[in-house]
């Protein structure tokens, strides 16, 4: 390709992108802890997914810990965003641990469509990614009542007990389109298979899908901030990809762009996922601007105003507090 003229080189910058409300409430939680209890504050892993977010709490006083036996007697621990199982809150009481529970109410709503339909007898077909802290929480709710399918191919071949008593739940941040795949795959297989409820599927996630597929057929290259253990940023990598990015890369920092990629790169496309402060994104213009992309188009398609109240545990400390 042609070396393009300055003057076509342009930004097309996602909205929505990054925070959502659920990673909002859960490091703010963080924040206030440690305010108001002082450091150190234990966190049971990462709070959210992204490296910049936990290096800056660490340098404020939490420990980040991977599981509970790991925080001393009696102490503070925070449950990530993410969610637990009720084995971890169990562990966590043996030790005589006071908790503050971040789980995102979204998360939160899928283990109790969970508890509610293991209840009643029917199956679970859990669509998401074994080994993500979200879907052991998830699945922990029901462990008898829950198979885990990763991916099409898992949905072809998933064995069940009795094909009439059949629901699917999934992972909050997963693609969209893969997960209507696996649900059609799952339906043919499986004719009296049940929706959930509602999407499980959260607003953040499809919102900042939404965006990237509608740039991603003008952009030369597409630049997703966010880390590698994100699972919602990772999928707009491969969104954009599906959506006709000629290329996409995800980077937790603006220093891990590669001069290499804006070779006949007239419009570059920017988002970042849910866990991604908004400084990160701007580090990333800064740059861009300096390679020749200053011109920013924000491409809005669509507006978020929710908002989540802090975890109960911790609005009760702060209003003793005063
Ligand atoms: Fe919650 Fe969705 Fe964010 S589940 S933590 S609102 S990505």
């Amino acid at each position: 390709a042609a070396a393009p003229v300055a003057g076509d080189k342009r930004v097309l910058l996602a909205a929505p992108r990054g925070y959502c409300a659920g990673v909002d409430r859960a490091v703010i939680a963080v924040e206030k802890a440690l305010e108001h209890y002082g450091a150190p504050v234990y966190v049971r892993k990462q709070i959210v997914h992204n490296k910049h977010v936990v290096s800056t709490l660490e340098e404020r006083g939490a420990v980040f810990v991977e599981e509970t036996d790991e925080v001393p007697e009696g102490a503070l621990v925070i449950f990530s965003a993410h969610g637990v199982s009720p084995a971890v809150v169990q562990s966590a009481e043996e030790r005589n641990l006071r908790t503050i529970d971040a789980t995102c109410p979204l998360v939160t709503k899928v283990h109790r469509e969970a508890v509610r339909f293991a209840k009643a007898e029917n199956h679970i077909l859990l669509i998401g990614h074994e080994g993500h802290e979200e879907v052991e929480g998830t699945f922990g709710e029901a462990p008898e009542s829950t198979t885990i399918v990763n991916n099409p191919a898992e949905a072809r071949t998933v064995e069940v007990q009795d094909p009439d008593r059949l629901i699917w739940l999934s992972q909050t941040t997963l693609s969209v389109d893969e997960t209507m795949e696996i649900v059609n795959i799952l339906r043919e297989r499986f004719p009296n298979l049940q929706d959930p409820p509602s999407d499980d599927i959260c607003y953040a996630t499809s919102n900042r899908q939404a965006a990237i597929k509608k740039i991603a057929p003008q952009a030369d290259l597409v630049v997703v901030v966010g880390s590698a253990n994100s699972s919602n940023s990772v999928r707009l990598v491969e969104v954009a990809l599906e959506y006709g990015a000629k290329a996409a890369h995800r980077v937790d920092f603006a220093n891990e762009i590669d001069e290499a990629w804006f070779e006949g790169v007239a419009s570059v496309g920017v988002t970042s996922g849910a866990s991604v402060p908004e400084v990160l994104v701007q580090d990333v213009l800064r740059l861009l601007a300096e390679y020749g992309y200053a011109q920013v188009d924000e491409v809005v398609t669509a507006e978020e105003d929710i908002l989540f109240s802090l975890p109960k545990e911790l609005r009760a400390k702060l209003k003793e507090a005063g």
